[in-house]
Parts: structure tokens; C-alpha cells; sequence
């Protein structure tokens, strides 16, 4: 679904990125990682406009590291943050190309939803091993339970998870959980979920 409408998908990007909640995140991002040395790895990064702007608006020294399923989505990526990030085709349940302890931090955007369970406590492994100490992982999702629902746009299965769940696995791998915030979403019939968390 996402390689087939990944141009019109950052364009929708190119709007959403203005919403004032994600300027919120990712400048609180900064300030806590602002005496952390290391790269911002985003492990589902899409069309790359959460790297772009973090870069544009906070840090335009600090490395952006991109990692996508979807071929086209990192394409479209690479053109927006340019020469200086690196963008690559991946998977965000494992990272063998990422050093142990050698990223500030981790960002995932709503994309866990395409992970069952089990497959979201093994990356929140994964991003646990990759950070550096007091390293920081920032992780929108879907609130809520069972399967969202696309309609006539994909049989894609997808998975909302509670904020509760959530919170557990992040402490299970290690994580300290600073930030829980569910909020409404314009247009979207489910809450948002942004969890702050560092590891220890
Ligand atoms: C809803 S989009 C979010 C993109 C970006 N984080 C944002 O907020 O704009 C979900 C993204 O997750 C990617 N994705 C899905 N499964 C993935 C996986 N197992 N590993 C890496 N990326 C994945 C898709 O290709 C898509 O770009």
C-alpha cells in the first residue's frame, strides 16, 4: 500500500508536518538530546519529513539516519533531507547495520501498527540496544484495540494497541517512560498515542 502511494503520501506529509503537535515533539526531542552525541535514527521514516524538519527547525548539525520498507518512500526521502542524511531500505524489527549504543535517538512515527505484538517488543528491543545511555525513544500509534479498519483502500492488517500495553513493553525492554499523552487526532476516528521515553 505504502510503495504504491508513497507520492501521494508525502504530499499529505507536506501539509500534515505543520501541525503543531509534532513542532511540540520534536522540539522537546531536541532539548533532551541537545548534550547527546550520536545520530537521529527515524526506523519507519516514510517520506522523511519528521528527519527534514527536525533538521530545518532544531539541529541541522546533528546526523538523521532513515530507514524504510518501502523502496519509494526512502526515493522520496532521500530528495527531501538530501545529501547529507542516509536513507535506506530496511525493516525497523532489526537494525544490523546500527552499531550497538551509537544513536541519541530513536523516532517511529505510526508504524508499529503494522507489527503484531510480539514483533513490537522485539524493536523496542532492537532501538533499546541501538541508542546510547539516556538516549531518547519517541513512538506515535494508534490508541485502541483490535484492527483499523481501511475500507475499500486495502486489505492491509493493521493494529491498534493501547497505551497501557505499550507503556509495559517499553518498561520491560528497559525503557524509563517520561511521557504518555493520548490526544484526538483532527480527522482520524482514533486517539494518538506519544510515548517519551529514555533508556536507562
Ligand atoms: C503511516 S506511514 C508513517 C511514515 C512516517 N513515519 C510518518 O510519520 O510520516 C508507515 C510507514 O511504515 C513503513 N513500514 C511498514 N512496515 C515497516 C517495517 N516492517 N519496517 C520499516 N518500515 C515499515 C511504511 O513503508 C510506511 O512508510
Amino acid at each position: 500500500m505504502y510503495e504504491a502511494n508513497a507520492d501521494s503520501y508525502a504530499e499529505m506529509m507536506d501539509k500534515e508536518i505543520d501541525l503543531p503537535v509534532y513542532k511540540d515533539l520534536l522540539g522537546r526531542l531536541h532539548e533532551n538530546i541537545s548534550d547527546i552525541p550520536g545520530a537521529l535514527l527515524d526506523t519507519a521514516c516514510g517520506s522523511g519529513h519528521m528527519l527534514a524538519m527536525f533538521r530545518s527547525n532544531y539541529d541541522s548539525n546533528r546526523s538523521v539516519i532513515g530507514i524504510d520498507i518501502s523502496p519509494r518512500m526512502v526515493e522520496i526521502a532521500k530528495t527531501l533531507i538530501g545529501e547529507e542524511g542516509s536513507v535506506v531500505v530496511g525493516e525497523m524489527r532489526a537494525l544490523p547495520n546500527i552499531s550497538s549504543g551509537s544513536v541519541a535517538a530513536v523516532i517511529n512515527f505510526f508504524a508499529i501498527h503494522h507489527l503484531d505484538i510480539d514483533d513490537i517488543r522485539e524493536s523496542m528491543l532492537e532501538w533499546y540496544r541501538v541508542l546510547v545511555h539516556s538516549g531518547h525513544l519517541l513512538l506515535a500509534a494508534w490508541e485502541g484495540n483490535g484492527a483499523i479498519d481501511y475500507g475499500e483502500e486495502s486489505d492491509i492488517v493493521a493494529l491498534r494497541y493501547s497505551s497501557n500495553e505499550l507503556i509495559e513493553i517499553a518498561e520491560s525492554v528497559g525503557f524509563i517512560v517520561n511521557r504518555c499523552l493520548v490526544v484526538p487526532v483532527e480527522g482520524f476516528p482514533m486517539d494518538a498515542i506519544y510515548l517519551e521515553c529514555m533508556k536507562q
